[in-house]
């Protein structure tokens, strides 16, 4: 069984799909891992560490040769396989709904794209969770660059020369990504409040420490879908919460948004009004730009000016977190492929449950039902 993690490819990627420490694990299995030379370089990991933790370090074509399973973050081009086994499996983010090209070249090719982004919100999937990983250190690095791009203080300051108010962070979209960056701005000493159309959050953001507001007595309140998603909310309800948001956003130094509705492009919360109602100099955090983005006027990577108020987001918020990122990409991948090592076959073998939820294509055919539907 050879498992091969290749260096990743696409602009802008920092992280890696293994670590030392995973590679061992994968190793202690039985398993046999090749890692492309450099593939952690951007992560602060270097071969000489791969090759420490049992690793074969090598050129990606021997990496890819005779490959079982290929690890990466971003799905790599299909080209880069060429030499794997025929059927290897390709655990990956395969942005499935956006990437039909890229899923139907798989198919062609005869491999078995495993899409981690597809991984069922379920209690023992949690630590395979690779969105959950990824938005969590989302969150926490939104706010901190948020907060050095603010040209002011977080937390309220008492000295000789004077108070320095606390700033005012209003986090909306309350998942993962939005629960840390609440947890974040608070540890800064900013005041805190935050929005969801879940209503099963609000006790969430009071557990926190921060202020829940919220959309309230509108009817399809329980904006709720399945696997504790969001769905999209009536027109009733979003003008209802468009009001709640202009009182509230002028108030604001900082804003965080981080809402995204599965499958969809993420909804616009802020508009260009709304913006020039804020104070110059404050700060809005859009995490979902790389979605279609929740701020109008916001663009990836880049720091656009409306009205005084800097709009900022990047396209991939983790991979500016790189060794803590692929870290915990790394572990639930592991947790993943391991839970389902057969000992006696020494390979994985994934069951109905996870295994058909991630799964996009196999023996030529596209077999996923949220790919057909
Ligand atoms: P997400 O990244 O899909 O969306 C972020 C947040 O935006 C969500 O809380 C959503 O309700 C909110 N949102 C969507 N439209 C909005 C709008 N118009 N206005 C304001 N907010 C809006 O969500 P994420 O972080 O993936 O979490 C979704 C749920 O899944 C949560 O309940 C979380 O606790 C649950 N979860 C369960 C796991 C498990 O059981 N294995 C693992 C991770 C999360």
């Amino acid at each position: 069984m050879k498992i091969t993690v290749l260096k990743e490819r696409a602009e802008g990627e920092h992280r890696v799909a293994a670590t030392p420490e995973t590679v061992r694990k994968f190793v202690a299995l039985g398993a046999n891992v090749s890692v492309e030379s450099g593939a952690g370089d951007a992560a602060s990991i270097s071969d000489k560490d791969y090759q420490e933790s049992g690793a074969e370090v090598c050129p990606a074509q021997d990496a890819v040769k005779d490959a079982d399973i290929v690890l990466g973050i971003q799905a790599p081009d299909v080209m880069t396989l060429q030499g794997a086994k025929a059927g290897a499996w390709v655990a990956a983010l395969f942005d499935p709904f956006v990437e039909n090209e890229r899923v139907e070249a798989y198919a062609k090719a005869g491999f078995e794209a495993l899409s981690m982004e597809f991984m069922p919100r379920i209690t023992r999937a949690q630590s395979m969770d690779v969105l959950s990983s990824q938005s969590n250190l989302a969150g926490y690095k939104a706010v901190i660059a948020a907060s050095d791009q603010y040209g002011r203080a977080f937390p309220m300051m008492m000295t000789a020369a004077g108070t320095v108010q606390a700033a005012r962070v209003f986090v909306m979209g309350v998942g993962v990504a939005g629960l840390q960056a609440i947890a974040t701005a608070r540890r800064l000493g900013a005041q805190v409040s935050a929005t969801d159309v879940r209503s099963a959050t609000k006790e969430q953001i009071l557990s926190l420490g921060a202020k829940p507001i919220f959309v309230e007595e509108v009817e399809g309140i329980e904006g709720e879908g399945s696997g504790g998603y969001a769905t999209e909310m009536s027109e009733e309800y979003q003008k209802a919460q468009a009001e709640l948001v202009s009182g509230h956003i002028a108030k604001q130094d900082i804003v965080i948004t981080t809402a995204l509705i599965p499958g969809q492009a993420a909804p616009q919360l802020i508009s260009d009004a709304q913006i020039a109602t804020m104070k110059p100099g404050s700060v809005i955090f859009d995490l979902a730009v790389a979605q279609g983005g929740n701020v109008e006027g916001s663009r990836a990577d880049e720091v656009v000016e409306r009205h005084g108020v800097f709009i900022m987001g990047y396209s991939n918020t983790a991979s500016h977190l790189a060794a803590d990122s692929s870290a915990l990409f790394a572990r639930n991948q592991y947790n993943f492929l391991s839970a389902f090592w057969d000992k006696e076959e020494g390979k994985p073998v994934l069951d109905e449950e996870i295994g058909d939820a991630v799964r996009l294509t196999k023996g030529g055919e596209i077999v996923n039902e949220r790919l057909k539907g």
